[in-house]
């Protein structure tokens, strides 16, 4: 058993900006379920979007927010974000050499999808991510304790005082560790793997984000789900990420025969939001034909994108051939736990910060590189409101661990196959027959019936949580009968402004109360 005045669940930026940032007194646990370099953080490469250009200003990157999220975003969050973001850009710039910058030292802006200025702030060309949680983890103190290859499984909630206090943790061998804590952070990023074609990191399946429910946390926005329009696609399957920066350098997506997919389809072109991007490959692949990224017009490729090119050429793709397979793929969460712009939850000493949030930034649709951004904005204020006003503790509440192997253990599906059902029921498009289907089968599984998790193991405990996950996002997307974003219903393929409009679909766990 350990005790922390602030234990941290997940190892991303958001996880890591808090970390360095508390009080140097504060004893601060991170636990992950990995190692502390196995984020989605890491994998970042486009960049961090802000308004720091001649031309720009916050009010432009407000706007082209809120367009991507297609209104559904809480414009006060918006708007505090987005105006903070060129002092925490400043901030890291100032303290470490990790982004780009010209031969006078001005800081280098790329493009992306649905931005209407040049904003992108990068560093190492497409490794902004690695070089971001570097810098954060060569600044970690020696109040901060890591635990690694921890996997957080059980929040411990005072049920009467409505209070989080900790956390139970399967090890690889089978042991339960509990601890406890004065403040519990969820910082565990969103739910990439329960799609077969995802950008996303293996660790990042959704086990914060159910935790949290099943402790009767709010979670909100669950079907708004961003598919990034290129992954890397060979053999049918996805590889990696192509970073939408590539096409804000100028590459275009074509078919197999040449012909550019985006003209015409909306003014941005290839550089429209993403969902509309997602969608029309997706109608391309669906009718059996292929869909290229031409690269052949960027010069010096390799030293601007070092990151695709290892990916490229590790996966057998020549850059020389000027045109890479690509195909959409999950991306990223909108929706997650509800909070407010420092991570409250419903749940007091309970918190979430980065993906496993929804603090209504992103709305229906993630603007692109908004979201290292988010973390950095959240790490920082959650970390100001703990350090100024920290909570009370609570006395540790002893626990009564259920080890013994239980014969009655609810039956699970292989991984892949609720993977693909997902893709193909719950994905880029997605009707009503498919999501009836695909609750049904999902039902099958009775998760609802689980009244103890500690005689799982951490593989079935992984499975259980997506499947929930899974339930959320489908539940969501079946009654949200309009297309906004990331959700997108062949079914109801407008917008409806008359019963939709900044309306959430939320879910509440009773916690076996
Ligand atoms: C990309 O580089 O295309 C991804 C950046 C992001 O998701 O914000």
């Amino acid at each position: 058993m350990t005790n922390a005045d602030v234990l941290i669940i997940g190892s991303g930026v958001a996880a890591l900006q808090l970390a360095i940032r508390l009080n140097k007194d504060l004893n601060v646990r991170i636990l992950t379920k990995s190692t502390i370099r196995t984020a989605n953080s890491y994998l970042a490469q486009g960049g961090i979007a802000a308004a720091i250009g001649p031309h720009d200003h916050p009010s432009k990157h407000f706007v082209d927010t809120l367009e991507a999220g297609r209104f559904q975003n809480d414009r006060e969050v918006v708007q505090q974000i987005i105006d903070e973001a060129p002092a925490l850009i400043m901030e890291i710039s100032n303290k470490g050499n990790l982004f780009d910058k010209n031969q006078n030292g001005d800081l280098l802006l790329g493009l992306e999808g649905a931005h209407s200025e040049n904003r992108i702030v990068h560093g190492g060309g497409d490794a902004t991510g690695k070089n971001l949680m570097e810098f954060l983890i060569a600044q970690l103190k020696e109040n901060v304790c890591i635990e690694e290859n921890a996997f957080a499984y059980e929040l411990i909630v005072n049920k009467e005082k409505n209070r989080c206090i900790g956390v139970k943790v399967k090890k690889p061998d089978g042991t339960i560790q509990v601890h406890y804590g004065t403040h519990i952070i969820i910082a565990t990023g969103g739910c990439g793997q329960l799609f077969n074609y995802t950008s996303n990191a293996e660790t990042v399946s959704g086990d914060g984000i159910t935790m949290a429910y099943l402790a009767g946390a709010q979670i909100e926005d669950m079907e708004f789900i961003q598919f990034h329009p290129t992954l890397l696609y060979i053999d049918g399957k996805t590889k990696g990420l192509i970073s939408e920066a590539v096409r804000g350098e100028g590459a275009i997506l074509i078919t197999e025969d040449g012909i550019p997919i985006m003209d015409g389809v909306h003014p941005y072109k290839d550089l429209a939001p993403r969902h509309v991007v997602s969608q029309t490959i997706y109608e391309y692949l669906k009718n059996g034909k292929k869909v290229f990224l031409d690269i052949s017009k960027i010069e010096n490729f390799h030293k601007r994108f070092p990151s695709i090119t290892f990916l490229c050429e590790e996966n057998g793709i020549h850059l020389s051939e000027g045109r890479l397979p690509v195909a959409p793929g999950c991306h990223f969460l909108m929706g997650g736990i509800k909070t407010d712009l420092f991570g409250s939850t419903s749940i007091d000493g309970l918190f979430a910060i980065g993906e496993a949030a929804c603090t209504g930034l992103h709305g229906a649709n993630r603007l692109a590189s908004n979201s290292l951004l988010e973390g950095l904005f959240q790490g920082k204020k959650l970390s100001e409101w703990i350090n100024s006003a920290p909570l009370e503790s609570l006395d540790p509440e002893p626990q009564s661990l259920t080890i013994s192997l239980k014969q009655n253990k609810v039956g699970l599906p292989e991984i892949g196959l609720l993977k693909d059902l997902m893709m193909e029921r719950v994905g880029i498009v997605r009707n009503d027959a498919d999501l009836i289907k695909q609750k049904a089968w999902l039902e099958q599984f009775k998760t609802h019936e689980i009244n103890e998790w500690d005689s799982y193991s951490v593989s079935e405990l992984t499975t259980l949580f997506m499947l929930i996950i899974a339930q959320l996002i489908t539940k969501s997307a079946l009654e949200r009968t309009e297309s906004r974003g990331g959700h997108f219903r062949s079914d109801y393929p407008f917008e409806d402004d008359r019963n939709w409009l900044r309306k959430s679909i939320t879910h509440k766990h009773n916690r076996g109360m």
